[in-house]
């Protein structure tokens, strides 16, 4: 017995990995272990034999199952004692500059945006979103009565009893912000207004908020030719490559005449590519401005004239960076944003750099 015990216990002591230490639990206490096997001897034994082999052996085997245990644990430290010497961590480094912020693809364009017209000497102009019906309607040849103003799904603030200062309304487009610019800096002028509209409408390619940017351009002998070249000079500085524009005649109030204008654009497998192919896709809304829309900005129609544009910001960054659905862009998490956001500003110009 003394014999079973210096050998089993010298083994365990022995042992320098857990999968040793299992492999000696079965030999010496498993079900067909040494010490299990002299147990079932104890049925052959006499009764005598019995009364001191039996107590012997388990308590031979309570001892083993303990050192058993104890070697697991001993085990187990060293181990974590081994990882804890290797995976170290400084806490006083400095932390590593993680960006967690992006840039939202509509403030990316936005930008873009900018910086195109820029090149071709466009100033940025403002101005506010909560706008007088005046500004945003009757300074563009919008008169009361004009269906314009119900198509326009407009926001009205209400004005408390009694409250006789001009009826209020969110901006349904950006074109106010002619009628601001020509007042504040008269003719000639070049302006864009990139900012923020309302309508109320929502479905995949509406939203109640979204984002326009007007161009303003007046001189004595501005044309349509003019509009339809800076456009085009856009649209191939932003989508990086040549892309042609297609003018349908429409109607506006405050242009005369009026051209709604279409990109050049191939679909392929429910895939838009912009700048190929015999396909045409509406972008925006433009024409020669109103005579009564300089008169409304304190320019005078008969020495000046200009052409005007109003153009989907959201709409084209769609278009751009391949996101399908326009609610997205508003109501989505950081993970949608990581995915199309962007690091840095990456801001193409007319002379195709990055
Ligand atoms: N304001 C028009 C719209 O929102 C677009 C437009 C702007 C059209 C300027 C012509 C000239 O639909």
């Amino acid at each position: 017995m003394d014999d079973l015990k210096s050998k089993w216990l010298g083994l365990i002591g022995e042992a320098a990995d857990e999968a040793t230490l299992e492999d000696l639990r079965v030999q010496a206490v498993g079900k067909k272990g040494e010490v299990s096997l002299k147990m079932r001897e104890l049925g052959k034994m006499t009764p005598e034999e019995r009364q001191t082999a039996g107590p012997a052996l388990n308590a031979l085997k309570d001892e083993i199952n303990s050192a058993l245990a104890a070697k697991k644990t001993a085990l187990a430290d060293a181990a974590l004692d081994e990882r804890l010497k290797a995976e170290w961590l400084d806490v006083t480094l400095p932390a590593r500059d993680r960006r967690v912020g992006t840039i939202h693809p509509v403030s990316q364009v936005w930008e873009e945006c900018t910086a195109i017209f820029a090149d071709m000497g466009f100033a940025v102009a403002e101005g506010p979103q909560v706008e007088t019906d005046w500004y945003n309607f009757d300074a563009l040849n919008i008169p009361g009565h004009h269906p314009a103003r119900a198509e326009m799904d407009t926001f009205y603030m209400h004005r408390a009893e009694g409250d006789n200062r001009p009826p209020h309304v969110l901006r349904t487009h950006t074109s106010p912000v002619q009628i601001r610019a020509m007042e504040a800096g008269g003719a000639p002028t070049r302006i864009i207004c990139p900012g923020r509209v309302y309508r109320a409408d929502y479905d995949q390619t509406h939203t109640p908020m979204f984002h326009q940017v007007e161009g303003l351009a007046i001189d004595r002998d501005i044309s349509m030719a003019n509009l339809k070249w800076v456009l085009e000079e856009f649209f191939s500085a932003y989508f990086g490559t040549k892309v042609k524009t297609r003018f349908r005649a429409s109607h506006f109030p405050f242009t005369e005449p009026s051209a709604e204008v279409d990109i050049q654009c191939s679909w392929e497998g429910g895939t838009v590519k912009v700048g190929e192919g015999d396909d045409w896709l509406e972008v925006l809304g433009s024409g020669m401005v109103h005579p009564k829309v300089l008169q409304a900005g304190g320019v005078d129609p008969s020495e000046w004239q200009g052409f005007a544009f109003g153009m989907g910001i959201d709409r084209i960054a769609m278009l751009k960076y391949g996101i399908p659905d326009l609610r997205a862009f508003f109501d989505s998490d950081l993970r949608w944003l990581r995915h199309y956001g962007f690091s840095a500003l990456q801001v193409p110009t007319l002379r195709g750099g990055v």
